[in-house]
């Protein structure tokens, strides 16, 4: 892992934290110095978790949908480590893996409401309280409060069949994210999201081989992402080396998607 993006000293909250990606940023922001937060509503995934990532990592049992939770979660956080310097919103379901009309509208609901939902009522609480905090300043000078990483997904700018729930969710985390980084350009909060291709997490574990083959052959690498390469662009985007770049949406596809 680059030594280039020193953490030390800064505190990261990472929702989902107790699953493969959220788990691979958290070691990553670790390494780089940082301490990190996790929320997760796993847990067992929770306890397990902060066992492998050693005392930097704490823990936080919620569940994104429930905004007293998550305003509670977030005083707490501020508290604790006196500021939150960093946010990866990166809990997420991925929901029935069917065409639209055999979908259930209950499901439809859930994915909605931990990809997008959860992600605002988080962005809300934890924005609303960098906007409050003294900033530093960037390698050239400029304010910086904090940053906050969204993790979308490739079906969100693409679509994918049987799964119109999660690419609409992931569509609009796209959205939200380049709508908050303009509110907060100003603020020195920089705001970004990922949009990585298949990774092999639980998540990835939950669909049939049939539709495995698919998703790979979409890929022009012909490979999945690995964890370390997706927590390697966050730790960019969440480090002062990522100054002039708010709103923006950065590719993890292996070429399937170049824009
Ligand atoms: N794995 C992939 O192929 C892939 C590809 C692109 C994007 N993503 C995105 O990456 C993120 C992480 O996914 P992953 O692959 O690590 O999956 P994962 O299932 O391993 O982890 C997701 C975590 O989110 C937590 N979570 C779910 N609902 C929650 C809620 N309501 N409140 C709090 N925590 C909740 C789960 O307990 C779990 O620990 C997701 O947003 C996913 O959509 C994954």
């Amino acid at each position: 892992m680059s030594v280039r993006h020193h953490l030390s000293g800064r505190h990261a909250v990472i929702t989902g934290g107790a699953g493969g990606l959220g788990r691979g940023i958290a070691r990553a922001l670790i390494e780089a110095g940082a301490g990190v937060e996790l929320w997760d509503q796993d847990a067992a995934g929770l306890a397990q978790a902060v066992a492998e990532l050693g005392r930097r990592a704490t823990q936080r049992q919620l569940d994104i949908r429930d905004v007293n939770a998550v305003e509670a979660a977030a005083d707490a956080a501020v508290v604790a480590h006196g500021r939150i310097d960093i946010l990866i919103n990166n809990a997420g379901v991925l929901g029935e893996v069917r065409p639209i009309w055999e979908t259930m509208p209950e499901n439809f609901q859930r994915v909605l409401q931990v990809n997008l939902f959860g992600a605002y009522l988080v962005t809300r609480a934890v924005v609303g309280r960098m906007l409050r905090q003294e900033p530093r300043r960037s390698p050239d000078g400029h304010p910086l409060r904090g940053h906050v990483v969204n993790i979308a997904s490739i079906q969100g700018k693409e679509g994918m069949a049987m799964a119109a729930a999660y690419s609409a969710s992931k569509a609009g985390l796209i959205a939200l994210t380049k709508s908050v980084a303009k509110e907060t350009a100003k603020e020195g909060i920089i705001v970004t999201a990922v949009t990585p291709a298949a990774a092999e997490t639980a998540m990835a574990r939950e669909i049939s081989a049939e539709r495995r083959a698919d998703i790979l052959s979409r890929i022009p690498m012909g490979r999945f992402v690995e964890v370390e390469e997706v927590a390697r662009l966050v730790l960019w985007l969440s480090s002062d080396d990522c100054s002039f770049s708010t709103g923006g949406i950065f590719d993890l596809s292996g070429g399937r998607a170049t824009y």
